[in-house]
């Protein structure tokens, strides 16, 4: 236990982060608003005051200079404006697949009695954002990890929506008996053999590998999305895929249009069904 005052603990924090992280002075302030159990504003406020800093704070800095992402450290990530609890068992919430919840909700039939599933739920957020932006919809969630599925139902918990979605443990929609409307999903989509940028080896291989090519699961999905007769399937996909799953579609008599991420690269599609 060491007595120190904040500002030489974000100090000495900040410096032990550097090289790890671009910020390294907001995650030192993040990681010690966890630990102490305040808010980020408090740390300001209060920076001259002297605080004891157990090994809570050390071992937790000492992950992160080991590289774990921050959001399984303090347990916590953001999507669309709200707070999703996550851990080693399901993927970091990104932010480009807040871009999925949007083209979701500006694609979506003016309908009240949906039915959308969302296949590789992995924490939730997707299925419980379009639950609160949408609450007319039914929702059903798969995910072949049940660790997943026990995080996804708590975060729905936390947003008392749990009644609203059914989760469901399976592999693609093979648990899924009821007529779909629309299917969505961020399924993992990187290739096998890719060899993983040093902080998403922390995060489950399950989330992450989609096959030999990478876009095998986008491939079943649309698949199953033409067999199951769905009126709508939105995908998250990655940056250079577009063309594998243009072609796809088409040679399936489907036509698949595309969305980029803020950064400007090709990130998802959707593809609608044949009335
Ligand atoms: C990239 S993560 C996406 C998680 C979450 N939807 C998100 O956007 O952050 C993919 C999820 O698909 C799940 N998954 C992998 N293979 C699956 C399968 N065959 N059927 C259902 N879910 C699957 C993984 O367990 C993981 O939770």
């Amino acid at each position: 236990m060491s007595s120190l005052e904040i500002k030489e603990v974000l100090r000495e924090a900040s410096r032990r982060l550097l090289g790890v992280t671009d910020i390294p002075q907001k995650e030192a302030m993040l990681l010690l608003s966890h630990v102490l159990k305040q808010e980020l504003s408090w740390l300001v406020a209060h920076e001259n005051d002297v605080v004891e800093v157990d090994e809570t704070f050390f071992k937790s800095l000492e992950r992160r200079a080991m590289h774990e992402p921050l959001e399984y450290i303090i347990g916590k990530a953001s999507f669309y404006g709200h707070e999703f609890d996550v851990d080693k068992r399901v993927l970091i919430p990104r932010p480009e697949t807040e871009l999925l919840v949007d083209k979701v909700l500006k694609l979506l039939p003016e309908k009240e009695s949906l039915h959308i599933v969302e296949i590789g739920c992995g924490s939730g957020i997707i299925s419980i954002m379009l639950s609160l932006l949408y609450p007319s919809a039914s929702y059903s969630a798969v995910d072949i990890s049940e660790d997943a599925l026990h995080v996804s139902y708590k975060n729905a918990e936390k947003f008392g929506v749990q009644s609203r979605i059914d989760f469901i443990h399976g592999s693609y929609l093979d648990n899924v008996i009821k007529k779909i409307d629309i299917i969505v999903s961020n399924p993992p989509y990187i290739a096998n053999h890719e060899p993983l940028a040093v902080g998403l080896s922390f995060e489950p291989s399950l989330a992450l590998y989609g096959g030999n090519r990478g876009d095998e699961m986008l491939k079943n999905i649309i698949d199953l999305f033409i067999v199951r007769n769905a009126s709508l399937l939105v995908c998250e996909m990655g940056y250079d895929q577009k063309k594998a799953i243009s072609e796809y579609a088409w040679l399936k008599g489907y036509k698949a249009e595309f969305y980029k991420d803020l950064a400007g690269l090709d990130r998802g599609f959707w593809i609608k069904g044949k009335e």
